[in-house]
């Protein structure tokens, strides 16, 4: 098997690239401005850049693409809505047809961020979508593109994505702000009003993964079972850490001005991962232990 896995520096590309490594298949990636240290074939990439894209699949031949780049800024979306578009919606469609062209199966990443999140209950693979910012409309654009030219193609939903960074081996994401925050015991306010089911990048690459070998075609929802606020999310860094929980401060999202609309509720469903692969997502806290390395004083490497 021989992935190309294009945004490769990016922290679920990173994660794929050595997923992927780890299973035994030859990988190829592509970054955009900074190069991953991994030592596998690398290729500088700008997915608007279309005709070097076609070039790079052409000459790498891989049995799959897998797209981890996109423009995932949520503010910058909404501030630059057409770089935002050529990014996650009109590149990924060139995408998926030069992997027609070349006889090549694709893989590509979206977001709960297509769902509006005024549903409590988690969303499904087919409840209807209703993206309230720039940047959801700008993913749902991509899979909508992605699946014109490539009905079979595999499109996977992520939400909140955090975990270690494999071309660096540093924690990234939320967890990583609230344990600084903690570590500095500084105050941490987090929001009690926004729910998501948060995909930890190592275990979501591998899931992917095993989405390609179990022959998965279509869309598929890849989270943690665990649906929590950003608060319930850090009081579980903070028994992760066995800090105290009174530096946590109630926030709500109307606290804070920011150019992009968030959606309140977007927890995930994963029932059809699940039944594809015949095993249950992690809960939160088992994804929190699997990297507790980097909530010790002094992080040592732990399983992915
Ligand atoms: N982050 C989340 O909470 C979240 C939630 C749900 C779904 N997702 C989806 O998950 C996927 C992976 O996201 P992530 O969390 O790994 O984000 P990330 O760490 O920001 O990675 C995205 C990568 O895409 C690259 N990129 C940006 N513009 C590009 C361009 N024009 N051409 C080529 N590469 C470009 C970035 O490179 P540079 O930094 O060099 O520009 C970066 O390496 C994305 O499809 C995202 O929409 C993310």
């Amino acid at each position: 098997m021989h992935l190309l896995v294009l945004g490769a520096n990016g922290l679920l590309g990173s994660n794929a690239v050595q997923a992927g490594l780890e299973k035994g298949w030859t990988v190829s990636g592509t970054y955009h401005s900074t190069a991953p240290d991994f030592d596998i074939p690398l290729f500088e990439l700008d997915i608007i850049d279309s005709s070097t894209t076609s070039e790079i699949i052409e000459a790498v031949d891989p049995d799959w693409v897998v797209n981890c780049a996109a423009m995932t800024d949520v503010d910058g979306c909404e501030e630059h809505p057409d770089r935002a578009h050529d990014v996650n919606a009109q590149a990924p469609g060139e995408i998926a047809a030069y992997c027609n062209q070349a006889e090549c199966e694709f893989l590509h990443v979206s977001t709960d961020y297509v769902f509006d999140g005024k549903s409590t209950a988690s969303y499904s693979e087919n409840d209807s979508v209703n993206p309230v910012q720039v940047y959801g409309q700008s993913k749902l654009d991509g899979e909508r593109a992605v699946q014109e030219v490539m009905p079979e193609a595999l499109v996977t939903r992520l939400s909140f994505v955090y975990g270690v960074h494999r071309g660096t081996d540093e924690l990234a994401g939320f967890p990583k702000w609230v344990r600084d925050q903690l570590v500095a015991d500084n105050e941490v306010p987090l929001f009690t009003d926004q729910h998501i089911t948060p995909s930890r990048a190592g275990h979501t690459a591998s899931t992917l993964l095993e989405l390609i070998e179990a022959g998965a075609s279509g869309t598929y929802n890849v989270a943690c079972r665990s649906c929590v606020s950003p608060y319930e999310f850090g009081a579980a860094i903070c028994d992760r850490m066995g800090a105290a929980k009174s530096l946590l401060e109630d926030g709500s999202q109307s606290d804070i001005e920011r150019p992009a609309t968030r959606p309140a509720h977007t927890c995930l469903d994963v029932t059809k991962t699940e039944d594809k692969l015949g095993r249950r997502q992690p809960t939160l806290t088992a994804d929190l232990e699997a990297i507790s390395g980097w909530f010790d004083s002094e992080p040592k490497p732990n399983d992915r």
